[in-house]
């Protein structure tokens, strides 16, 4: 699409806003996340120099030079550009970036595997067709708990799935509770999943996952010409073995000691414990069966319904508009685009915010540039009231019978958290005027 604009100050990230283009900014334009990254088709030339941080981070990451940061870029002339991050698989498969790719490198990692139990007979009592269909929509039921809790997805193989967190952070307590949070998020989804699947196939899944905190030797393996993002190491080999235990023991999660000493001491709920020799191993390991955090925090409350209440993400924002526009009909007015591409943004903000505020990396700088940019939307602190009612109300709207007082409250709790954010930025902004 071609757009114009006469800002000459106005960065690329500034001009996609005002133009709905849907453009992945985590961090809020401040240089930090890179997910607004762009690749500069043509007219390069017309681009401002990067900023130092900008150029920290390509010398850092090893971009060649068609690769721009759009909150850090201003054009003074015409360009062609391409977003580069269009879904939450390429932001998150950007953390691979931080390792050597050819050299390969050493690291501290939280490794989960997560398998499908009874493959065999699934695979035996349905048409080849309908196994495709059902290991996709597992895969993708799986695959969101590991990009929105810090991991990637490693690689799949049959039907189990591999995912690594760590590879961008260096805090081991973080790192672990982001693997254990997203366990829990794939249960959940799985749950939700078999509601769909007793339905269509008469078929529930079954999970078993295993996670292990050790170190793991990531980089670019294979023939020359097809390199792919490889993990090994004695650990890997672990984390796998663990997975398969939860069969034996009649777990659905298991997880190491080594995971569970990197948490807060009783911060899990843990049902059973175990040492054991693993397969081909030497010595005894502890494992422990878990069921949930023992005192979950209100968000990670709220990011176990948040798929459940962006399983349709155009429907919630509809019903949310609507709800907003009931309350105090004259902020209708201030979306002058109407609020089609719109809900797609607030429900995306919405589902990966929730899940950053547990580790707090980019989400608040983001949040508070984001209430600084909407009190040039028009948005007053005291609409913000109003936002949060309507959202309450959509949430229950949503979950119908299945909102419980924690589910509320945790909501209610987040909001305040996200709300409190953006009018901190708000503030600064209406201070500055
Ligand atoms: C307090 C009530 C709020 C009002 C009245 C409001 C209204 C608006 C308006 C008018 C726009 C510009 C739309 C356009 O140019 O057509 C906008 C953009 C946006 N809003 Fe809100 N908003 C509110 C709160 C929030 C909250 C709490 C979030 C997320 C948690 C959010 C997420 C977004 C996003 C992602 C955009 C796209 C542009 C950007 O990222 O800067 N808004 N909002
Ligand atoms: S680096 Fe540009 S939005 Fe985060």
């Amino acid at each position: 699409m071609t757009v114009e604009t006469g800002r000459l100050d106005a960065t690329l990230l500034d001009v996609s806003i005002a133009h709905k283009i849907t453009h992945w900014h985590e961090c809020g334009g401040n240089g930090r996340c890179t997910t607004c990254r762009v690749r500069v088709l043509d007219g390069a030339s017309h681009l401002s120099p990067p900023t130092r941080r900008e150029a920290e981070l390509a010398q850092a990451r090893g971009w060649d030079p068609t690769i721009r940061l759009a909150c850090q870029t201003s054009a003074s002339g015409d360009v062609t550009l391409e977003r580069i991050v269009l879904s939450e698989a390429t932001a998150s498969q950007l953390r691979t970036e931080t390792v050597g790719r050819e050299a390969g490198a050493e690291r501290r990692l939280a490794i989960l595997f997560c398998d499908m139990r009874d493959f065999t007979a699934l695979a035996d009592s349905n048409s080849a067709f309908d196994v495709v269909h059902i290991l996709n929509r597992f895969f993708d039921a799986l695959g969101d708990p590991i990009l929105l809790n810090g991991g990637i997805i490693s690689h799949y193989v049959g039907d189990q799935i591999c995912g690594l967190f760590g590879l961008d952070d260096a805090d081991p307590a973080r790192i672990c509770s982001g693997a254990i949070r997203a366990a829990f998020g794939m249960v959940e989804a799985i749950d939700r999943l078999n509601e769909d699947l007793a339905r269509s196939f008469g078929i529930r899944i079954r999970i078993g996952i295993g996670v292990h905190f050790g170190n793991a030797i990531v980089g670019d393996v294979g023939h020359p010409t097809l390199r792919r993002f490889t993990v090994i190491g004695d650990d890997v080999n672990t984390a796998s073995r663990i997975e398969s235990m939860t069969k034996e023991l009649g777990a659905t999660i298991l997880v190491s000691r080594a995971v569970a000493e990197r948490l807060a001491e009783g911060s899990l709920s843990v049902t059973a414990t175990k040492m054991t020799r693993l397969r081909g191993k030497r010595n005894d390991i502890e494992l422990l069966a878990v069921d949930g955090f023992a005192d979950p925090s209100p968000f990670t409350l709220a990011q176990r319904s948040v798929g459940r209440l962006l399983d349709h993400p155009s429907t919630f924002a509809a019903q949310f508009y609507a709800n907003m526009f009931a309350m105090r009909p004259e902020l209708e007015g201030l979306f002058v685009n109407g609020t089609g591409a719109q809900g797609a943004m607030l429900s995306h903000m919405l589902r990966s915010v929730v899940s950053g505020l547990e580790t707090r990396k980019h989400v608040t700088i983001g949040l508070q540039t984001m209430g600084r940019k909407h009190v040039g939307y028009g948005v007053e602190l005291d609409y913000y009231r109003t936002f949060r009612a309507a959202m309450l109300k959509t949430i229950s709207d949503v979950m119908g019978a299945g909102l419980t007082r924690e589910i509320e409250e945790s909501w209610s709790v987040t909001l305040d958290v996200i709300l409190g954010l953006m009018k901190e930025g708000a503030g600064a902004e209406f201070r500055r005027n």
